[in-house]
């Protein structure tokens, strides 16, 4: 059985884009100062955990997910030294700190790649997938040729640029396939524990992982990939057993098997995460139907349960922020969804303040479409809204330039802001055991369309009903016990009488029932 992670019973996380939080030398990027800077502002929110995308050397063509050292901080976030620092500032707070891990692929510009494109054999020819032919091309993937001696193609995991290292196939149908213990396969898997074992070793507390099911091909089931992430996870238990693994993988049944402590509902694949917050008619937009995202909820959530958490982020790096689609008070109503889910929430850099999605942006490092959403923080209302006091046209990605951007500074002050909106929330959240990772929930009302979305959040000493409402009609609901204390609503107070209580119309409340 796997060691419980005690801080994980109410983790609340925030997810920092190290580019745009906040740049203390005017260079117009943020850097890992400017994070160390914010911690306070992180955890009086209310949140006690930071996952950090990305932040080594790289050629940045996919803004970091091209790593070319896994063991240098990259210098336009600063030193290796620093990111030390902010470990322990945060756990000074009383905060964890997850890194961003991508184990499937590099840049093509790692000296492990260099290498492997040699044509003479060497200690990395097998650290990569290559076919033994320049003209094969590997199956249902995309390859790297023609640009080395080596005769072969490469396969790449994402952008071309990104090559696959070689953790094996799982099913092997073609000669230049290896096994999942063939040497170079074994090679890759423990330059990656080496890679994790170093920065665990310095001082953070776990890895979100990049990609996490995609290791092993020919995988059909995920089998091969699990094998090998349950091996990662005992290397894990004997020497750094406090190590928290969070995957970027979609299948809760499947992460949690290979031994991650959670799994990521995404913006792709099954989950219908979208019909909730990103649709022509999202539920959270008031016109929407969440039921298929119940239905598919559920099954997670019964694969899960007792095992590991699921993960439902507010946005993050690859999504169009949530202002984009659900706006106003809504956006409350959303918030007080992802508060009061088990689970433990990850709120995106700035989506506590509302902020926008940035139109008709050019690409910046591989971001295309998602560059709107990677825009600096707005921390107030000075030049560059407070992120840099660089030149405005030197910023890594411009500023939302509307007049009315939201900002933290002023939202502070605003009882009646998002931002204070989310604090209350968490707060609430951490002060009610039912309502924190582990509790359990049974929902009530599925969310179809035009009906609320009720569920339970219990635990041994108390039971919480949360009805969300964000749709135009005020709804009755019939409760199965003494409804004792409304501790939050917002957008209306709910009105009792005999059992049944009267939900307004574009209104958020949690119920403690006797
Ligand atoms: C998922 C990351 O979140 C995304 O930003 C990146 O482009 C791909 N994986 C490739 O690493």
């Amino acid at each position: 059985m796997r060691k419980r992670i005690q801080w994980l019973e109410d983790a609340v996380f925030y997810e920092i884009y190290p580019q745009s939080f906040k740049d203390t030398d005017a260079d117009g990027i943020g850097n890992i100062n400017g994070i160390t800077e914010k911690l306070p502002y992180i955890k009086e929110l209310g949140c006690n955990a930071i996952w950090l995308n990305p932040c080594f050397d790289s050629p940045f063509g996919d803004a970091g997910y091209d790593v070319a050292d896994y063991y240098k901080v990259a210098p336009r976030y600063g030193t290796n030294e620093d990111i030390v620092r902010m470990f322990m500032e945060a756990h000074k707070l009383g905060m964890h700190v997850l890194l961003d891990l991508v184990p499937g692929h590099t840049s093509w510009r790692h000296p492990w790649f260099v290498e492997s494109m040699k044509a003479q054999k060497n200690e990395f020819t097998d650290r990569y997938i290559w076919t033994d032919s320049i003209w094969e091309s590997p199956e249902g993937y995309g390859s790297l040729r023609g640009i080395s001696d080596r005769d072969g193609s490469c396969l790449v995991n994402f952008f071309t640029h990104q090559p696959a290292l070689n953790y094996g196939f799982y099913k092997i149908d073609r000669p230049w396939q290896q096994s999942m213990d063939s040497e170079g396969a074994i090679a890759t898997r423990n330059a990656m524990k080496d890679v994790m074992r170093f920065w665990l070793s310095k001082g953070c507390d776990g890895f979100r992982v990049d990609m996490a099911g995609s290791l092993v091909k020919n995988d059909e089931d995920g089998k091969g990939t699990i094998a090998l992430w349950q091996d990662i996870r005992s290397f894990l238990d004997e020497s750094f057993p406090e190590a928290v693994l969070v995957s970027e993988w979609g299948e809760p049944d499947k992460s949690i098997e290979g031994g991650f402590h959670m799994d990521f509902l995404l913006h792709f694949g099954p989950s219908h995460y979208n019909d909730l917050f990103r649709c022509e008619k999202p539920f959270f937009g008031g016109e929407g139907d969440a039921s298929e995202f119940v239905e598919k909820y559920l099954e997670n959530y019964a694969k899960a349960a007792g095992r590991g958490l699921i993960c439902i982020p507010s946005g993050n790096h690859d999504m169009d922020r949530l202002a984009r689609t659900i706006n106003g008070d809504k956006v409350k109503i959303a918030f007080a969804f992802l508060l009061s889910m088990p689970g433990a929430p990850f709120i995106y850099y700035g989506d506590e303040i509302g902020m926008r999605y940035v139109e008709n942006l050019t690409s910046v490092e591989g971001g295309y479409g998602r560059t709107g959403s990677r825009s600096p923080m707005q921390w107030d209302d000075s030049l560059n809204a407070g992120f840099s006091d660089a030149d405005g046209k030197n910023l890594y990605i411009p500023v939302d330039p509307k007049a009315d951007r939201p900002n933290v500074k002023s939202q502070k002050t605003d009882d009646t802001s998002l931002y204070s909106e989310v604090k209350k929330l968490i707060a609430i959240r951490q002060s009610h055991k039912a309502l924190k990772n582990s509790g359990e929930i049974k929902f009530i009302r599925n969310g179809a369309e035009g009906e609320p979305l009720v569920y339970m959040r219990s635990c041994e000493e108390e039971r919480i009903i949360v009805a969300l409402n964000p749709a135009g009609k005020d709804q009755v609901l019939q409760t199965d016990g003494e409804c004792s204390e409304v501790i939050y609503s917002f957008g209306g107070t709910p009105d009792f009488s005999a059992g049944k209580c009267r939900i307004k119309r574009g209104s958020a409340v949690f119920i403690k029932i006797s």
